[in-house]
Formats: C-alpha cells, sequence, structure tokens
C-alpha cells in the first residue's frame, strides 16, 4: 500500500506543538526557512546527537571538527561551486514566478486553473540561463569584488582544508575519517514541500580518507552503515531504498554514488535524505592546485605518500528529521473511546520528551507526589508536568507530541508509593513503585527499540 501524503496535517500539528514555525511569520514569514520551536529542537538536536555518537564518539577513526561558515573565497573556485553549483533558471514574463528549467515537468504556474509552467495561452517562459545557487556577500566594510564571500554551500570543504590539521594533531592514520555538523546555505529556486528543501539547512557530513585501490571497497562498508543507521532511528524498513547514480547524474567530484531515499509519502515519495559518495582524490588534489600546499597523506610504514581518496556520507539534519516526523504520522482508532487519536511513534531515545507526569486530581497530596517524581525524572529525562484539564486530553496531547511514556499518579498512588506507566504506542499500563519508574524508562531506552516492540510484563 503506497504510504499516504500527511506532510499538510505535519504542518499543522508542528505549529500547534511547537516542532516547527515559518521563519519571521508575523512579518508574513520568509521564504523557505523555517525555525524549530521548544519540541522541534529537541527533536534535531537528539537526532544529531545521535548521529555524533554513532559517527564519532563509538569509533576510533572518526575525528570530530567545527570548521567556520564563512572561507577563503577561493575555497569554492577549487570546489568546483564558483564555476558549476548552477541550476538552470526560467522566468516567466506574464506571470513573474521563476523555475528550474530541467524540473518544469514537475513544477505549478501560481495561476489557476493549475496547470504547468508554460501551458496557459500567455505564459512567456525565458531562455534557460545558469543561476549560481551560493549566498553572495561581503567580508569588512567594503562591498567590492576583492571582498566577497560565501555562505557556504555544503560543510565538506571545510574538512577537506583541515585534513592535514587533523590528521597531524590526531596522528590518525589513514583510514580514518573527519566529521562535522553544521550549516549550509542554497539559494534554491525552487524550495519547499515544508522543511524538505530549504534554503538554510543542517548537514551531517564525514569524509572518509582511505588508500586509492581501497576506495570502492570502503564505499560499499559505509553505504551499508549509514542505512542501518537510518534504521535505528526508527525509519521503516519499506521506506528505505538506496537510488545509484547513472552518468548523468554523477556530480563533477563523483566516481560512485548512491542516495538513501525515504518514501516521504504522498507524491513526494521517494526522496534524497543521504548521499554516500566516492569523491575520488579530487577536493584533495583541487586544494593542492589552487592553495600551493601539500595535501598528501605519508605511509611512513610502507615508505610511500599519496593524495587519499574520500568517501563522503553527507545527510541533512533537517530532512531526516522530517523523515522521522513523517513516519512517527499515525492517525488511529482507539478501542472503547469515540474520538481517534493523532500520534507520533517516534523512536523513544528521539522524542523531545520522554515522559509526561499527571497527577490525576489537584487534591490529596497527588500534585506534590507527582512534582516530586517529575523533578526527579528530569536529573535522567526531559520530562512534561501536566496537570491541566481531563486525564484523557492530556494524554492526548502528548500523543501529538510523541512522549513515549505517561506517567499517572491517583489516589492510590499516595498510599501505596506506586503509578501507573503508560505506553504510547500499544497503551499498555503497567503499575510500578515511584522509586523504580526511572529505571524502567532507561531500561526502555537502552534497548534502543520502539516502545511496542518490548515485550515487558
Ligand atoms: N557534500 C555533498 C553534498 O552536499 P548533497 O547531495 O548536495 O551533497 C547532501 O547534499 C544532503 O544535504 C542531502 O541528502 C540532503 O539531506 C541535504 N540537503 C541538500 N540540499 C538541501 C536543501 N536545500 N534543504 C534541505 N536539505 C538539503
Amino acid at each position: 500500500m503506497p504510504h499516504p501524503d500527511v506532510l499538510d496535517k505535519l504542518v499543522s500539528l508542528a505549529k500547534r506543538r511547537g516542532f516547527v514555525f515559518q521563519s519571521s511569520e508575523i512579518y508574513g514569514g520568509a521564504g523557505s526557512v523555517w525555525d524549530y520551536g521548544p519540541l522541534g529542537v529537541e527533536l534535531k538536536n537528539n537526532i544529531k546527537a545521535r548521529w555524533w555518537n554513532a559517527m564519532v564518539r563509538q569509533r576510533d577513526d572518526v575525528e570530530g571538527l567545527d570548521a567556520a561558515i564563512l572561507m577563503h573565497p577561493r575555497v569554492w573556485e577549487a570546489s568546483g561551486h564558483v564555476a558549476g553549483f548552477t541550476d538552470p533558471l526560467v522566468d516567466c514574463k506574464a506571470c513573474k514566478a521563476r523555475f528550474r528549467a530541467d524540473k518544469l515537468q514537475d513544477a505549478q504556474c501560481p495561476r489557476k486553473p493549475s496547470k504547468r509552467p508554460g501551458e496557459h495561452a500567455d505564459c512567456q517562459l525565458t531562455e534557460p540561463r545558469q543561476f549560481n545557487l551560493m549566498f553572495k556577500t561581503f567580508m569588512g566594510p567594503v562591498e567590492d569584488s576583492a571582498s566577497v564571500v560565501y555562505l557556504r554551500p555544503e560543510t565538506a570543504q571545510g574538512i577537506f582544508v583541515n585534513f592535514l590539521n587533523v590528521q597531524q594533531a590526531t596522528r590518525q592514520k589513514v583510514p580514518f575519517g573527519i566529521a562535522q555538523i553544521g550549516k549550509a546555505f542554497r539559494n534554491e529556486i525552487t524550495p519547499g514541500n515544508f522543511t524538505f528543501r530549504t534554503r538554510e539547512f543542517e548537514q551531517m557530513e564525514m569524509q572518509f580518507f582511505v588508500e586509492p585501490g581501497t576506495d570502492m571497497a570502503w564505499f560499499e562498508k559505509w553505504k551499508a552503515w549509514r542505512r542501518e543507521w537510518h534504521l535505528g532511528l526508527g525509519l521503516d524498513d519499506d521506506r528505505l531504498q538506496f537510488h545509484q547514480h547513472d552518468e548523468r547524474e554523477l556530480a563533477h567530484y563523483a566516481r560512485a554514488a548512491f542516495d538513501i531515499e525515504f518514501d516521504f509519502g504522498g507524491s513526494l515519495g521517494f526522496q534524497e535524505i543521504e548521499g554516500v559518495h566516492n569523491r575520488s582524490d579530487f577536493d584533495l588534489t583541487q586544494h593542492q592546485k589552487f592553495s600551493g600546499k601539500r595535501l598528501e597523506y605519508v605511509d611512513q610504514a610502507a615508505n610511500k605518500r599519496y593524495v587519499p581518496y574520500v568517501i563522503e556520507t553527507s545527510v541533512g539534519a533537517d530532512r531526516v528529521t522530517l523523515a522521522a516526523l513523517v513516519n512517527a504520522y499515525r492517525e488511529e482508532a482507539v478501542a472503547g473511546e469515540q474520538e481517534g487519536r493523532t500520534v507520533l511513534r517516534l523512536h523513544p531515545a528521539i522524542a523531545p520528551i520522554t515522559a509526561g507526569v499527571f497527577p490525576l486530581t489537584r487534591k490529596d497530596g497527588q500534585p506534590d507526589m507527582a512534582e516530586r517524581l517529575a523533578a526527579d525524572l528530569r536529573k535522567r529525562f526531559p520530562v512534561f508536568y501536566d496537570d491541566a484539564g481531563a486525564i484523557g486530553r492530556r494524554y492526548r496531547r502528548q500523543d501529538e507530541a510523541g512522549t513515549p511514556f505517561g506517567i499517572t499518579i491517583d489516589g492510590d498512588s499516595t498510599t501505596n508509593d506506586d503509578v501507573t506507566i503508560r505506553f504510547r504506542d500499544d497503551l499498555r499500563q503497567i503499575r510500578v513503585a515511584s522509586g523504580q519508574v526511572a529505571d524502567v524508562i532507561a531500561d526502555y531506552l537502552a534497548s534502543d527499540k520502539p516502545t511496542a516492540e518490548v515485550p515487558r510484563t
């Protein structure tokens, strides 16, 4: 069965619950730029932390880096972005809209009735012209060509220019990698689909430096590891696929490339969330040429020197966050209840709030006990305390926020010192001594599985 289109519903839920807001909304919004609200920033931070853990902390052959966004302008000449980071653009003189010339089939003219650009009788499309996607600005007080700098369109170049710095500082031997998370900017002609294609976004990139000749074997390993990582995040197996770039799609630097695609449902369908690229020695060789500095690796044991090949894994933090939300979104009937529920079945480890704590009533010492428990749990997990409204409504609010555990303090709790834990996914409820709640939750998080998959009595 095809996955339904949930994007519009998600945009509304994201605003209602505080995941994502349109940037500068009170001024009418800034084009395709989004702000992460209180829940969204937690979700995205959890995803970034998970990536950093898997790529840097849990490996002894990958080092971390945080390079600056602004770099020497020659970097972008060497990388090929000044000359070639372009999309073909057409303007319509009738409606003033702009389209990517190579994507006219997928585009819509803004006028009614809805048609493709060029299909209205008075459409006036210009000849395509190349449009560079890099944002340009000026360094210092003088706005002339000598002071032009670019907002980086990818984080990768910050890694290439630091290759020898990191290698020498850490005494890593090839093969080894450098990873970083950071903002990137692209003046996309046709951004859209919520946070899928935006002009400001965050990348999580890793460049793995290998001896030429061993590159394709490493490429295959990284392809498999990266798919595993997405599965570990809770993305469904049947929503992930590889797409191999053919000759026409291969970037100028790539010897081989696969996209990891996620099925966003509806007409958007399978789309790239990550690229795994064999960049050969293109980047280091280019930077050697443009900087005049040698960027070779000296293998003392084998008495040889060479410019390493690079296997790159490049994933968008915003796109994966959106994939996690789409994957998690459900509208479900609830047995015995008239109203259904909307729930985000997020993997517990990335959910913005781990546990909701609810005193059933505001009397009989229940709020005191609930507040004490919430304070205790907060030392280990993000917790939301809610004593407002009917308990069913409080559960529903946390279901929409993706909170995996709900802890209710009722009339028996103050006498027996126990509470109910409700599981978001299968709505099971178990009774647990209040002193054990934190350990029970920690067990689930350590098992690293969605709550419904972990059997527990
Ligand atoms: N260094 C290689 C590189 O940047 P890319 O395929 O252009 O490769 C990598 O980008 C990832 O960055 C994509 O798979 C996507 O997740 C994310 N990305 C690229 N452009 C984006 C945009 N305009 N908005 C959001 N994410 C984007």
